[in-house]
């Protein structure tokens, strides 16, 4: 229940890996046969990546993963306008991005002297339109808002955004962290309007090591990364080549999969959140109930604390998470996100996030809310959490 923060590898996608690993495992830049399969592999799974975004193959630039991307589109981005436009020195993005985008924009700001702005956004995680318009100035130079967000799923009205942003200044550059979107929700960057989107490969069953950065043909972005000049000069270093062949993999039966895929988990995610709701008293459900990916379901139980019940579940085989997913840091600190929403430490510290892959079944989401009504209860018990019941006013501990 935690494929937000990563997927098992397709069995179709490990086959389509293993020659890589094995006999073709020749360096792409060479020029002998052994070279030109790896190079080969590379060319065919940017087909297969640009299919699924609706770009052209040549803006579709493979790096190391969604983490990457985002440095490089965000890094990439403000040295380019350093180097052409020096009044635009504004960058807007959302309350809610992931740390990938915060961290650097925060770098920038300091290193490159940029103002960063931030978006705040409503109970349900959807970007303040208001305060979006009145920020963009004729000194925004880039502007990244997240497609969909990592915590709640909330899917960001980005063609709206974009249209509101390039109406008022079309200098800026407007970039998309889909990362959680990729395989959730049909993307098409042409219809989005943006210049900039960045995806990963281990969030849709592809292997952990590769992702994509989508550049908008004719925006010359400035690389971060020197040497062999591969990826068109924007991302120097010898290729992932079986990471890069999975990911096209995972993209091509993403592109087939996507709508069965989004309406069987759509499903269970319907029947999990109303079983939720009515079988656990006191729970709320975080983000947005209509603008939400299929996979999504986020959950904060007062009179608990999200990570004892992480534990309690995670002895039952159960693995989900709380706050945000991918970090490293040994100690959580409180979701960012959820906080912009307005939650109160309360519910922060009583959440959830559980996010479906195509591979659970009904089955497993019915042990998991009777393993959610047993831990929860008990905790409660050992916390002394009192409650009234607000539909009948008696007093339930
Ligand atoms: C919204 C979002 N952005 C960026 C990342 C980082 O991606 P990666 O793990 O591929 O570096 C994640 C990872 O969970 C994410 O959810």
């Amino acid at each position: 229940m935690d494929n937000a923060a990563s997927t098992p590898i397709d069995k179709e996608v490990i086959d389509e890996m293993l020659p890589y690993m094995t006999c073709n495992y020749g360096n792409p830049s060479s020029l002998h046969k052994l070279g030109r399969y790896s190079r080969q592999g590379i060319l065919s799974s940017r087909l297969k990546v640009s299919k699924l975004i609706g770009c052209n193959i040549s803006e579709v630039h493979f790096t190391s993963g969604g983490t990457e991307s985002n440095n490089l589109a965000l890094t990439g981005c403000a040295k380019l306008i350093k180097k052409t436009n020096h009044s635009c020195n504004q960058i807007i993005v959302s309350e809610i991005e992931h740390d990938s985008i915060l961290e650097t924009v925060s770098n920038i700001g300091k290193e490159m002297k940029f103002n960063v702005d931030f978006v705040p956004v409503d109970k349900d995680g959807l970007a303040n339109e208001e305060r979006f318009k009145e920020l963009i100035s004729s000194e925004t130079g880039l502007i990244s808002i997240m497609l969909v967000n990592n915590e709640i799923g909330t899917i960001q009205p980005i063609k709206k955004l974009s249209e509101i942003a390039k109406s008022k200044n079309k200098k800026i550059i407007f970039h998309t962290d889909a990362i959680q979107a990729l395989g959730k929700i049909p993307i098409n960057v042409k219809d989005l309007g943006i210049d900039l989107l960045s995806i990963s490969s281990h969030k849709i069953n592809g292997p952990k090591g590769a992702g994509a950065l989508y550049v908008k043909r004719g925006l010359n972005l400035e690389p971060i990364l020197f040497g062999g000049g591969q990826e068109n000069r924007l991302r120097s270093g010898t290729e992932n080549v079986q990471s890069i062949v999975g990911f096209g993999k995972a993209c091509e039966v993403a592109t087939t999969k996507l709508e069965a895929n989004e309406n069987r988990i759509k499903e269970i995610q319907r029947y999990t959140i109303k079983r939720i709701t009515n079988e656990i008293p006191y729970s709320k459900l975080n983000g947005s109930k209509k603008q939400r990916v299929p996979n999504n379901i986020n959950f904060s139980f007062q009179g608990i604390n999200g990570e004892d019940l992480l534990i309690k579940l995670d002895e039952n085989e159960i693995a989900l998470s709380t706050g945000s997913a991918c970090s490293s840091n040994k100690k959580q600190k409180a979701s960012h996100v959820l906080k912009a929403m307005g939650l109160s430490h309360q519910e922060v510290t009583g959440s959830i996030r559980l996010s479906l892959g195509y591979q659970n079944t009904r089955e497993e989401l019915d042990t998991t809310i009777t393993k959610l009504k047993e831990i929860i209860s008990e905790l409660r018990r050992l916390n002394e959490f009192e409650f009234e019941s607000k539909q009948n006013n008696k007093t339930t501990k």
